[in-house]
């Protein structure tokens, strides 16, 4: 029940109206009978500013942010993590003794769904698209040590321009920006092939791939015909395949990547874990997993 000391958070973009993420934190914070609340506040883009001051001054505990307010909104908070400044981009924003906080949780979210199947020291990884998830996913892929990334993008330019951004970035010095907290990582061990191609060079860097992660809108509701970026044939059984689009929770990459007997990685668990890494941001405590989970899949059907 609301009452005088519920705490409240959220969720800004626009639109909001579709997001899955008020039911699933809201189950959660119902599970573990805490007292929060979590709202979606649709944001128009020349309210940003507006809405984190505004979200400051009603004492607001955390913000997920959304399209379109990812990249812009760094320019309204007091602090940000390593992660969201390499990767441009804050998808939670933390409130504590009245200074903001951003990080980007979609980059841990995405890389612990594939560490569930297996180590990514010294994989090779082609990832499907150059935008923004493409950016997120790679700068933690670095950091956990695989030796080989190939994007491969319709507009092989869009990649070949974040793979140089990416690597200048990963050997850049951080220490004197003051709006970083701290440079907890440590970068000196990364040793990363980055290469990049265009999509009739795919079958190819998949066959010689541990990884594949489609960060395109392929196949997404209500496209979910669209003819997938592989076919069995391309793929094989020693291959773990990603999908970050969620709707539909098997996209017709995935049945390809069945029928070719790789593993499955589907795009409900970067929703669930990064959803699960804000939790702990903004409540200290580890997510109810099982309760996140059956509510986005609920959320789907
Ligand atoms: P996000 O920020 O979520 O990653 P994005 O920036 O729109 O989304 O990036 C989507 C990526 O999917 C882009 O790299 C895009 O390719 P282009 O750079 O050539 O635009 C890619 N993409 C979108 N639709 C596609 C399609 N039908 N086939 C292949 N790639 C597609």
């Amino acid at each position: 029940m609301i009452n005088g000391t519920t705490k409240v958070v959220g969720v800004i973009g626009n639109p909001v109206g579709h997001s899955f993420s008020p039911a699933m934190f809201n189950a959660a914070f119902k599970s573990m009978n805490m007292n929060y609340v979590y709202v979606p506040f649709k944001v128009e883009k020349e309210n940003l500013k507006y809405a984190i001051r505004g979200a400051k001054a009603f004492g607001i505990k955390g913000i997920n942010v959304t399209i379109p307010h990812k990249q812009k909104v760094i320019n309204e908070l007091d602090k940000f993590s390593i992660m969201a400044n390499l990767i441009g981009a804050v998808n939670t924003i933390d409130f504590k003794n009245g200074k903001s906080k951003g990080y980007n949780t979609d980059c841990v979210g995405a890389i612990r769904a594939i560490k569930e199947v297996c180590d990514l020291r010294n994989k090779s990884v082609v990832i499907v698209g150059a935008g923004g998830a493409a950016r997120a996913i790679s700068f933690q892929l670095a950091i956990e040590g695989v030796n080989n990334i190939n994007m491969i993008n319709r507009s092989p330019k869009k990649a070949k321009s974040l793979a140089y951004d990416i690597k200048t970035l990963l050997s850049a010095d951080f220490t004197d920006n003051s709006k970083l907290d701290e440079v907890t990582i440590d970068f000196s061990h990364i040793d990363l092939n980055f290469e990049y191609g265009s999509l009739d060079e795919l079958p190819k860097s998949i066959a010689n791939a541990d990884i594949l992660i489609d960060t395109t809108p392929v196949g997404m509701h209500p496209n979910i015909d669209d003819e997938p970026i592989a076919k069995h044939e391309e793929m094989h059984s020693d291959l773990v395949v990603n999908d970050i689009v969620y709707n539909p929770i098997e996209t017709s990459l995935l049945k390809e990547a069945k029928k070719a007997g790789a593993t499955l990685i589907y795009g409900t668990k970067m929703l669930l874990y990064q959803g699960a890494e804000s939790f702990k941001i903004w409540t200290g405590k580890e997510a109810p997993l099982d309760v996140m989970e059956k509510s986005i899949l609920e959320s789907i059907k």
